[in-house]
C-alpha cells in the first residue's frame, strides 16, 4: 500500500467515445502530482470498452494500491466489464456524492465514467474527489463497511468454486448475443 506521501499511481483507459476526455484526465492526473499510466486508446478508431477494462483493471490488481480510471459514452459499459474481474470493485460515478461514497463505503478501486453524459469539468471533479476520499473500513466506526465489502468477496470465491466444481448457472436461454 502506499503511504500518503507516496505519489498515486492511476491506470488510466478509454475506448473512442472516451478518448478525448481520457486525455484530459490524463494531463489533469499528472499536473496534479500523480503518476500515470495511459493504456489507451490511442486515437477515435471504433474500439470495444471490454479489451481496455480489462487492460487497466488487470494492472490495477497487479498494483496494490493504485486506482483504475476508465472512461466510454455512458461508464456502463466499462463498469460492467471491469467488475468481471475478481477483486475489482467499479463504481460508476455521475457525481461526486457518488464518487466519494464509493470510496468511503464501498472501497471502490476502479472510477468509470461517461464522456458522452458528463461535462469535463464535471468529470475532474469526480475523479479528484474519488481520489482523495479513504476507505472508512479500517476505522473503528467503520467496521461494518470493511465486513460489507468482505462479503463481496465472499461472493467471488462462491462463484469461482461453482465453476470450477462446473455447476450449471441458470441462464437466460432465449438472450440474444
Ligand atoms: C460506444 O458507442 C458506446 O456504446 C460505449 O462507449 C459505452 O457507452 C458502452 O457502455
Amino acid at each position: 500500500m502506499l503511504n500518503d506521501k507516496q505519489k498515486q499511481l492511476v491506470y488510466i483507459g478509454s475506448d473512442h467515445a472516451g478518448f478525448g476526455s481520457k486525455n484530459e484526465l490524463r494531463e489533469y492526473l499528472k499536473e496534479s502530482g500523480r503518476e500515470v499510466t495511459d493504456l489507451g486508446v490511442f486515437n477515435e478508431e471504433g474500439s470495444d470498452y471490454p479489451d481496455i477494462a480489462r487492460e487497466v483493471s488487470e494492472k490495477v490488481l497487479e498494483t496494490p494500491g493504485s486506482f483504475g480510471v476508465l472512461l466510454c459514452g455512458t461508464g456502463i459499459g466499462m463498469s460492467m466489464a471491469a467488475n468481471k474481474l475478481s477483486g475489482i470493485r467499479a463504481a460508476l460515478c455521475n457525481d461526486e456524492n457518488a464518487a466519494e461514497m464509493s470510496r468511503k463505503h464501498n472501497d471502490a478501486n476502479v472510477l468509470t465514467m461517461g464522456a458522452r453524459t458528463t461535462e469535463l469539468d464535471l468529470l475532474k471533479k469526480i475523479l479528484e474527489k474519488f481520489l482523495v476520499t479513504k476507505f472508512e473500513g479500517a476505522e473503528p466506526e467503520g467496521e461494518r463497511h470493511l465486513r460489507r465489502v468482505q462479503k463481496i468477496g465472499e461472493i467471488e470465491k462462491e462463484d469461482k468454486k461453482r465453476e470450477e466444481k462446473g455447476e450449471g448457472k441458470n441462464f437466460n436461454k432465449n438472450f440474444s448475443v
